[in-house]
């Protein structure tokens, strides 16, 4: 303890002759920094450096030591600076004064993150057919994620959504536990428990899979659904709807297809595929096959199927009068493929230098 009591008063003495020596501002500055810099100041090393050496049952007083010094340290330095600034600034009054001919301070100005900018171009899209915006709850019930939507408990179906559980709900009925909503489809059911035929609504949003990160996959990741219902809504509406979205989204040159699919809650269900928008559809491209569609000219981008009459069930509409179609679709993949981004995780970085192209 003797030791460091000299230690202490060897470093408030260098404190003291160091301070002597500052005539300005800027040397101020540096000396204040050369003390106090959190990284490498004197100060963050003698902390470190004491407190290390210190053995273990002497920790408690040492750390107290060190911190006393350190407060000492610290309040001499801050009269220093306050004593020498106010003569400073009172012998040159001349050197505060403004000099309006410097450049001024540019603000960087922010833009939509390209995820928003893609959703809202797809909603704009839906909303020139008449579409209305619906939102739901990101963290959702077992209900609305899956038995609204005809998926019944232990039903394989639920496999493939890769639900992030919230823990502890054990002791809950099933289907007011909570989980992290897999897709946007639950706001289908809840848009339809609120309204009445005729509904047309979009509903775009976050949701959650247990997925690991890589160039294809994120856990987070965004949907736009899509619901209409009314008298006499038929594949062929789906079919002529879905088309004219994705030509407005890709330019009006592409082509979609429908390939037979699986969804509990839609009764046919389908893929759609759009011609490849970097080979247009040939397969090949540079004299080779195209790696965007696999040569196969077609690329997979959303999933669709007109309303299982079974949903009509659970959100009181009759089966018999009124008929629908629904779709969801993942807006980092569109992105992807509109803006020919390699890599799902740059929209989740903030890495500037990538958001940046999109303003
Ligand atoms: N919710 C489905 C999914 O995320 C997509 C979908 C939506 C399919 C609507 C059909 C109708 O996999």
């Amino acid at each position: 303890m003797a030791a460091l009591d000299k230690a202490a008063e060897n470093l408030l003495a260098a404190v003291r002759r160091e301070m002597e020596e500052v005539t300005s501002e800027s040397e101020g500055k540096v000396f204040r920094d050369r003390w106090m810099a959190r990284k490498n100041g004197i100060l963050t090393q003698v902390n470190d450096l004491w407190l290390k050496a210190a053995p273990k049952d002497t920790k408690r007083d040492v750390g107290q030591r060190v911190n006393e010094v350190k407060k000492q340290v610290e309040q001499t330095i801050a009269d220093a600076l306050e004593n020498k600034q106010g003569k400073a600034s009172a012998s040159s009054k001349d050197a505060d004064r403004v000099d309006i001919t410097l450049p001024g301070i540019r603000r960087p100005l922010g833009a939509e993150h390209p995820i928003i900018k893609t959703m809202n171009e797809m909603v704009g899209v839906f909303r020139n057919l008449g579409y209305s915006v619906e939102e739901g709850p990101e963290i959702e019930t077992d209900y609305y994620n899956f038995e609204a939507l005809n998926f019944p408990p232990n039903h394989p179906a639920r496999d493939t959504q890769d639900t992030l559980f919230i823990a502890n709900q054990e002791s809950k009925p099933l289907r007011e536990r909570l989980l992290l909503r897999t897709h946007t489809s639950p706001v289908q059911i809840r848009t339809m428990e609120k309204m009445k035929p005729p509904v047309r609504v979009v509903c775009p949003g976050k949701v959650h899979r247990n997925d690991a990160p890589d160039a294809t996959h994120s856990p987070i990741f965004h949907q736009i659904e899509g619901l209409a219902v009314d008298t006499n809504i038929t594949f062929s509406d789906l079919k002529g709807t879905l088309d004219h979205a994705m030509k407005e989204m890709f330019g009006s040159s592409v082509k979609t297809r429908f390939y037979p699919s699986f969804f509990p809650f839609t009764e046919p269900s389908a893929d759609v595929q759009i011609s490849c928008i970097f080979c247009g559809g040939r397969g090949y491209r540079d004299g080779g096959p195209c790696r965007n569609c696999k040569a196969s000219g077609w690329i997979e981008l959303l999933g669709c199927g007109m309303v299982d009459p079974n949903v009509y069930g659970f959100v009181d509409y009759d089966p018999k009068k009124v008929s629908g179609f629904a779709f969801g679709m993942g807006v980092e993949r569109i992105a992807i493929l509109k803006y020919g981004v390699g890599d799902i995780q740059l929209f989740f970085n903030g890495d500037v230098r990538f958001l940046e192209q999109f303003a």
